[in-house]
């Protein structure tokens, strides 16, 4: 069994990916399956933790044990995040959130008519929840972000990281397969203490477990 360095500790992730609806049936969304994010509740909870589960559209099997709080939209995966991060010891943005949702979305179903040509779609632009959840932090608590890079990981990263004001950044290289949709993971763990910890190419659970244990070591003593 895991060593229960996360007992008595209340964790919130997010998992998946935010759909943002154009109409009632339609959405622009993103390929996230939530892998990694569930990854990191079961390990969570195999170290003790009492898990909040943020899940934005996915179909996996809810963890045994964890509270599961199912989103669609990035605005509803605010609200439940800033929710549980108001209690919590630790907060993960593993989800996907969509960068801009529809500016209109309308409540009937956009209907084709012929001959018309549709409307373009304007975007505007969601809120950067991690950045929000790293300004509104409460002592001691450590807020730990995610970030896909294709090029420049380390550097790309670290700017990324002092923008977000997170702890953690878990950045990972995508492309060549990578990432999305399958059960691996490679990434390099930064923190805004200069630490830099490499996790090499293997399960998203051991990848969550190195997460935790950069978590566990940042925690304040109970
Ligand atoms: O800026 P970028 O999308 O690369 O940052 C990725 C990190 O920021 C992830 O942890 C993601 O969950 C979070 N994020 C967010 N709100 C957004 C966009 C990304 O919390 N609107």
């Amino acid at each position: 069994a895991a060593t229960p360095d996360l007992a008595g500790r209340r964790v919130v992730i997010s998992a998946g990916g935010t759909r943002e609806p154009l109409d009632p049936v339609r959405y622009l969304g993103n390929h996230s399956s939530g892998k990694q994010g569930y990854a990191l509740a079961r390990t969570a909870q195999a170290r003790g933790a009492e898990v909040t589960l943020v899940a934005a559209n996915t179909a996996l099997p809810a963890p045994a044990g964890v509270t599961v709080e199912p989103v669609g939209s990035a605005e509803e995966l605010r609200a439940a995040m800033r929710k549980a991060a108001a209690e919590a010891d630790a907060v993960v943005m593993a989800a996907a959130v969509a960068d801009f949702r529809p500016a209109n979305p309308v409540g009937q179903k956009i209907k084709k008519r012929d001959g018309v040509d549709p409307d373009p779609i304007a975007l505007v632009r969601n809120p950067d929840i991690l950045a929000e959840l790293s300004a509104a932090r409460r002592p001691g608590q450590v807020v730990v972000g995610f970030a896909a890079e294709t090029e420049n990981v380390l550097a790309g990263g670290r700017a990324k990281l002092a923008r977000k004001g997170c702890d953690l950044l878990v950045v990972n290289q995508v492309g060549g397969g990578l990432a999305f949709g399958t059960d691996e993971n490679e990434a390099v763990i930064l923190a805004a203490d200069g630490d830099e910890t490499p996790v090499p190419l293997g399960p998203k659970e051991a990848l969550a477990d190195r997460v935790w244990d950069a978590v566990v070591r940042r925690l304040p003593t109970p």
